[in-house]
């Protein structure tokens, strides 16, 4: 789904982001940053038994990347990390109710730093310079 502005969500998730903030302790991290803006996403796992029971973000970047980093951490707790990483920006987007053509690749950079944080997790490592 793609408007023009953004929804009344996604300025409250920009304005009131939840599960943000470092991990102590994570399984697995992932951190991306996009070489066009410079936002950058970092996103912190716990997994057990390959599901996904604690997650937080940090985003440095615009509303957009943050509204969607945010929602993005309540859609994946509780999920396997097969669910988690199926997930598309679409998905996300579709969550805040829309998001403006332009800045749909800012719900990109969520999920980008979750696959990476998972792909951490497969290769039983905590960080890429682990
Ligand atoms: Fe960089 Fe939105 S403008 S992520």
């Amino acid at each position: 789904m793609a408007g023009m502005q953004f929804t009344e969500k996604t300025l409250d998730y920009a304005k009131n982001p939840r599960n943000q903030g470092e991990m102590e302790q994570p399984t697995a991290v992932g951190e991306v940053s996009n070489p066009d803006c410079g936002d950058s996403t970092t996103m912190y796992l716990k997994v057990e038994d390959g599901i996904i029971k604690d997650v937080t973000f940090e985003t440095f970047g615009c509303a957009a990347a943050v509204a969607s980093s945010s929602i993005l951490t309540e859609m994946i707790l509780g999920k396997t990390v097969e669910e988690a990483y199926k997930l598309t920006e679409e998905a996300v987007a579709d969550e805040l109710g829309g998001l403006p053509d332009k800045k749909m690749h800012c719900s990109l950079i969520g999920i980008d730093a979750m696959r990476k944080a998972i792909d951490n997790y497969r290769k039983g490592i905590v960080r890429d310079d682990d």
